[in-house]
């Protein structure tokens, strides 16, 4: 092949591990290998420069532009760093500084590299201005309200800080909340987030500050920039940064030798992980400003500093088997059955296939000898096979199945996902069990005493079938099974019998109803006060409840479309759940609010934000995150920011205080 040939291959090659990676967010090869081809095109482009192609990949930086918020320009560009795999890279990289400052002594800083999304903020006057998303690197979206829920990041400073600095950091949303938000979003039926990174930048683009509030992020700072800052250290910089209010990392250290540098990677290559978020590296600057300048930058990073990224931990093992494993929509996950292999501290069995797609990009064969890695996701995956070790003769290539597993009826491929489904719904056994598990979850008719294990029982016994036989149940049928005692037999029928009284909208959240959430069971509750009377809804009377739409309301009309479904909920009402709302759901309700679209800003003395938006849909109105010409006013607490006044001015929108807000709806 020669170098034009390559060139080509490489571009299309990156272009479309770029577009996997940013659009997708489902890269097929890992960084590492990634930065490996990038640099490959970039040595052949330099020796070559009668090939260069202003659409080369090399010739841009990701971008996470879009287009819903303003963009601004970067005071000052937000480079990326230098990526470094091994020690010796990390040598090459302190001999150079060292020659870059002709031998004059320096320090090098050692951090931590988070694994989140990189934010600038702008403090004028000790208040926080703005906050501006990476983008491209020349221009970002500033989401500042929505960075303003965040409760690390202080709003006004104190102490004795310039008056106009930017400082850079990283959003992360700690593995704590990561968890919670795919469990909920799990039983909410949402595609999960991959890892913390996804999650953390996906709620920062949110359109609804309320719901980064909700997403509990946080952040730590690591970068300052402006005209007068402190002295000379970076370190210390940050270390007055801390005074002034900032969240900064405890884990920084100053190094004073090349072997002071390897201490820091080998001591937090394994410690990392006894930390609340995810981190993928160290980053080396080195410490005085000056020398910064003076070392400078190339066209996309400083020659100051540089990033060195952990090792994706990995291990080859030998596949035998895929199997497939339903869930409670009917998704079907394919899931490869290894060698056992130690990885990261636990034994890998299994590893997550994700879809046909991946089947097919991998090429995989039964007894491949395969890489697995956990990184930054929760399952581990499968992210190559090791080719060379395939004996051609033996395995069979892996095929997508094209029947249900579990029930045997031919699976679907929706337009537009990358999942298989069973569509038998009403009678194939995991979806069956997984609908009586959403059914008696918290947040539905939150049953006390029954558990998953205990449904899989009774469904073993044949004792229920769906939900409605749960009402049917005595504390004789359940006696007896499995160990079971009395007391708890009666537990779970008592338990069954008290959610008789669970309120019409959070029963209708239990149906499982596909995209029917809680929010949307409770607008539907609202707005059809009883299941008669959404059973009777058409489309246009379904689409004409605010927020919900075409994909929401197809999915209500086809669920009642179904005699099975039908008759289920014609079972649970004779069993005396609520399907209509109750006097007591309504008491206090107004609509004094309709069709009002209300902005939250500020802080306020008498409620919190968030009864401050259940009051506002209580009284029929809605709130959102920004102020737009629809906004009917702005409840506004102290501190509103000035860039949100001087909006409101400009579109004349009216400014409503606490007070006169709970008057309005008599509530004070
Ligand atoms: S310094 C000019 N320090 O890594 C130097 N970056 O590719 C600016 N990152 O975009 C970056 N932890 O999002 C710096 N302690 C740290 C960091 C860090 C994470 C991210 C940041 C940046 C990327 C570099």
């Amino acid at each position: 092949m020669d170098a034009k040939e390559r060139i080509d291959q490489l571009r299309a090659e990156l272009h479309r591990h770029n577009y996997n990676y940013y659009v997708l967010n489902a890269p097929e090869i890992t960084d590492k290998a990634f930065d490996d081809l990038m640099r490959e095109l970039q040595d052949l482009e330099t020796a070559r420069p009668e090939y260069m192609d202003p659409n080369s990949p090399t010739q841009r930086v990701g971008s996470d532009l879009s287009k819903n918020f303003t963009q601004v320009a970067h005071k000052y560009p937000m480079l990326s760093l230098g990526n470094t795999y091994s020690e010796s890279e990390v040598a090459d990289f302190y001999e150079r500084v060292r020659r870059g400052l002709e031998g004059e002594d320096f320090e090098i800083c050692c951090e931590l590299k988070y694994d989140g999304t990189s934010i600038s903020l702008t403090y004028e006057d000790g208040r926080l201005v703005q906050a501006v998303t990476r983008g491209d690197g020349v221009q970002g979206d500033v989401v500042t309200d929505n960075v303003k829920t965040i409760r690390t990041i202080p709003l006004v400073l104190h102490g004795d800080y310039p008056r106009l600095f930017e400082i850079r950091g990283e959003i992360l949303m700690p593995w704590e909340s990561f968890e919670a938000l795919n469990r909920e979003r799990e039983a909410r039926e949402e595609p999960l987030f991959a890892n913390p990174r996804n999650a953390a930048s996906g709620t920062l683009k949110s359109q609804s500050s309320a719901v980064v509030a909700a997403r509990k992020l946080d952040a730590y700072l690591y970068y300052l920039l402006g005209e007068d800052l402190p002295g000379d250290g970076h370190y210390e910089n940050l270390q007055a940064a801390r005074a002034w209010g900032f969240k900064i990392s405890e884990h920084m250290q100053k190094a004073r030798t090349l072997q002071d540098i390897y201490d820091y990677i080998h001591y937090w290559d394994t410690e990392r992980k006894n930390l609340p978020v995810a981190t993928d590296g160290i980053v080396l600057k080195v410490n005085s400003l000056r020398q910064q300048r003076s070392l400078g930058y190339t066209a996309k990073s400083p020659r100051w500093a540089i990033a060195y990224k952990f090792q994706a931990e990995r291990a080859r093992t030998r596949l035998n088997e895929v199997t497939y494993q339903v869930g409670r929509t009917g998704a079907v996950t394919p899931v490869a059955n290894l060698d056992p292999v130690q990885l990261s501290g636990t034994v890998v069995r299994r590893a997550s296939l994700h879809n046909a797609d991946i089947i097919e990009g991998l090429d995989l064969h039964l007894g491949d000898m395969v890489y697995v890695e956990k990184g930054g996701e929760i399952i581990p995956k499968i992210t190559g096979v090791d080719t060379e070790a395939r004996d051609e003769s033996l395995g069979e290539k892996v095929r997508f199945i094209t029947r249900c597993p579990e029930c045997g009826t031919p699976l679907v491929r929706y337009e537009g996902e990358a999942a298989h489904y069973c569509p038998n719904d009403t009678a194939c056994p995991p979806q069956l069990k997984g609908k009586i598990e959403h059914f008696i979850s918290r947040r539905a008719m939150d049953i006390d005493g029954l558990g998953p294990e205990t449904v899989d029982l009774l469904y073993q016994q044949g004792l229920i079938r769906d939900v409605s036989d749960l009402f049917r149940l005595r504390v004789d049928d359940i006696k007896g099974l499995d160990r079971m005692g009395l007391k708890t037999a009666e537990n779970i029928v008592s338990g069954i019998a008290a959610s008789r009284a669970v309120p019409f909208e959070r029963v209708l959240f239990a149906l499982g109803i596909r995209f029917v959430g809680e929010t949307v069971a409770k607008k539907l509750a609202r707005a059809f006060g009883s299941i008669d009377a959404l059973r009777r809804a058409d489309m246009q009377a379904l689409t004409d409840v605010d927020e919900i739409g075409g994909r929401i309301a197809q999915s209500i009309t086809a669920y009642f479309a179904n005699p099975l479904n039908r008759a289920l909920v014609e079972r649970l009402e004779q069993a005396g759940l609520q399907f209509s709302r109750t006097e007591e759901d309504m008491a206090g309700q107004t609509d004094c609010l309709a069709g009002q679209t209300v902005v939250i800003s500020g802080v306020f003395a008498r409620h919190s934000r968030d009864e401050y938006k259940a009051l506002i849909e209580k009284h029929g109105g809605k709130n959102t995150g920004s102020i737009s010409a629809k906004t009917s006013f702005i409840l506004a607490g102290d501190n509103m920011g000035p860039a949100k006044l001087e909006k409101a001015r400009k579109l004349g929108v009216r400014i409503v205080t606490e007070d006169d807000f709970l008057q309005m709806i008599d509530e004070s």
